[in-house]
């Protein structure tokens, strides 16, 4: 599973890529709100501190005004991923951009149905978002089996299943066991998949002992 952070924080995006297990970023306009910055100066710089796909959103709601912004998010860098939302306008874009050699992340959505568009659209990127769902008492993670499902009755489709707002250590797990191809994780939750107290209880014995033996590695 590739594992993506969900942030336009700069500071967190390169802590994260400095592990070198951090396969891409996504933003949203919400995202680059919080970050204070101007949209098109963050993203260029996450482009340049990430090699993987960076998901840039549109911010049009009609299809031709889509593509102008998506071509001129692509011109930011080439790891550029243009997302538009999972609209029948959203989908027109999809499909000009992906034709263009552009990777399209198509975002909001929440069914299963949305999701066959979206691939038969040519996106590299389909996000479901889990917590959105959960949120309104329905099934996050079932979306995500329903997807793959379908995705793998058709070998042809080609667009990656992106689990979106994600929220908890366990989503992420889920997401896995569902087969989802990436998890967008925000940093929190994302530096958290690491921690276990019997990891820390166990090296902390270890240190003790090694300690007694007086010796070095180095
Ligand atoms: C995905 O690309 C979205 O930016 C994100 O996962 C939304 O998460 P939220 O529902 O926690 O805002």
């Amino acid at each position: 599973m590739k594992f993506f952070v969900d942030t336009a924080d700069i500071a967190e995006i390169r802590e994260l890529a400095d592990t070198g297990l951090l396969d891409g970023v996504t933003t949203n306009p919400s995202l680059i709100a919080k970050s204070g910055r101007n949209f098109l100066e963050v993203v260029e710089e996450i482009c340049g501190t990430v090699e993987g796909p960076v998901s840039a959103e549109v911010t049009a709601l009609d299809a031709p005004t889509m593509i102008a912004e998506g071509r001129k998010l692509a011109k930011i860098a080439k790891n550029i991923a243009v997302k538009v939302p999972l609209t029948w306008d959203g989908l027109k874009a999809c499909k000009v951009l992906t034709g263009e050699g552009t990777m399209v992340n198509v975002t909001l959505c929440f069914s299963a149905n949305q999701a066959l568009l979206a691939a038969k659209a040519g996106a590299t990127f389909i996000s479901p978002f889990i917590g959105r769902l959960d949120d309104i008492n329905l099934d996050g993670m079932e979306l995500i089996h329903e997807i793959r499902e379908i995705y793998d009755n058709y070998p042809a489709l080609e667009t990656e299943i992106l689990a979106a707002s994600i929220r908890s250590a366990n989503h992420v797990k889920d997401a896995a066991l569902a087969g989802a191809d990436v998890a967008t994780v925000p940093p929190a939750v994302l530096k958290g998949l690491a921690a276990h107290p019997l990891t820390d209880k166990g090296l902390e014995m270890f240190m003790a002992d090694w300690k007694k033996t007086g010796q070095k590695i180095l």
